[in-house]
């Protein structure tokens, strides 16, 4: 490829389109650590589950696109299903990370991991990036496909970037726009409980297990119905069993159809 005999560095943004703020973040990013910018548009059939919203799920590809030229992408992919699956869904060759998948997003949503990293295995090799920009508000998924990389030897340095926010610190996500009214008023709890379980996480005076069960608690008062809120050490989401280091809590919850997901870090020294 041209850019590559120019010696042009390529980073990738993996997306499934309809873009927003948060999106952009990662663009912007990808525009700074690399002379090249290659955004990925697919929703991914392989990682929603049979009763999630593969068929609903927003597509904007020609806005999208207009967005990305606007900010200086030199190349948008959108590639269609047959093409990214050539031998069909049933038999696509799958690349499955067992490591960091069992919990969390990985055990209320099966198999959705192995379509991820099936799906960005597949983006990594048709673009052969250099970089690759994830957005925090995964935070298990930019730690699996990081995993992926180190394990199977991939030259691509992953790089994350912070969740941008609604005014009341509703973290973006394409789903936000599936909330009604009163949900949307709602939603921004689950920030509300993450920062005040940081703020006692970094003070340390309560028990990790105290915060997670009071923060499920008030979830549910404001509305909500938690899937999980649990803090975990940062580099591999296993439990906190030492006084200082890097920690993530993590939480989930269902409103009425919709599943939230969010994190924020937290150090403690
Ligand atoms: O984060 C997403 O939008 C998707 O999981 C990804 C990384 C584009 C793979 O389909």
């Amino acid at each position: 490829m041209e850019w590559r005999l120019r010696g042009d560095r390529v980073a990738v943004v993996p997306t499934m389109g309809n873009l927003h703020d948060g999106h952009m973040s990662l663009v912007r990013r990808a525009l700074q650590v690399a002379e090249r910018t290659v955004v990925t548009i697919f929703v991914n059939p392989t990682q929603f589950g049979e009763d999630e919203d593969f068929d609903t799920y927003p597509r904007t590809l020609q806005q999208d696109c207009e967005r990305l030229g606007d900010a200086g992408v030199h190349l948008v992919f959108t590639p269609d299903v047959e093409s990214m699956y050539p031998f069909g869904l049933a038999d696509a060759t799958r690349v499955i990370v067992p490591r960091l998948t069992r919990h969390f997003c990985g055990a209320n949503r099966p198999g959705h991991f192995d379509g991820v990293t099936t799906v960005v295995m597949r983006l990594f090799a048709l673009v052969q990036p250099d970089i690759a920009v994830f957005g925090q508000k995964d935070y298990q998924q930019q730690l699996v496909v990081r995993h992926m990389v180190q394990d199977i030897g991939l030259p691509i340095e992953i790089v994350t970037v912070p969740t941008v926010r609604e005014p009341d610190g509703l973290a973006m996500s394409s789903r936000n726009a599936y909330l009604n009214e009163k949900e949307r008023s709602v939603a921004a709890a689950i920030y509300a409980e993450l920062q005040d379980a940081g703020e006692q996480l970094r003070q340390g005076n309560v028990a990790i297990s105290t915060l997670e069960a009071d923060a499920n608690l008030r979830l549910r008062r404001a509305g909500l119905e938690p899937e999980y809120f649990a803090i975990r050490r940062a580099s591999d989401l296993s439990p906190v069993i030492d006084n200082a280091g890097d920690y993530v809590l993590l939480a989930a919850a269902r409103l009425g159809a919709v599943r939230l997901i969010d994190n924020i870090l937290v150090s403690r020294r």
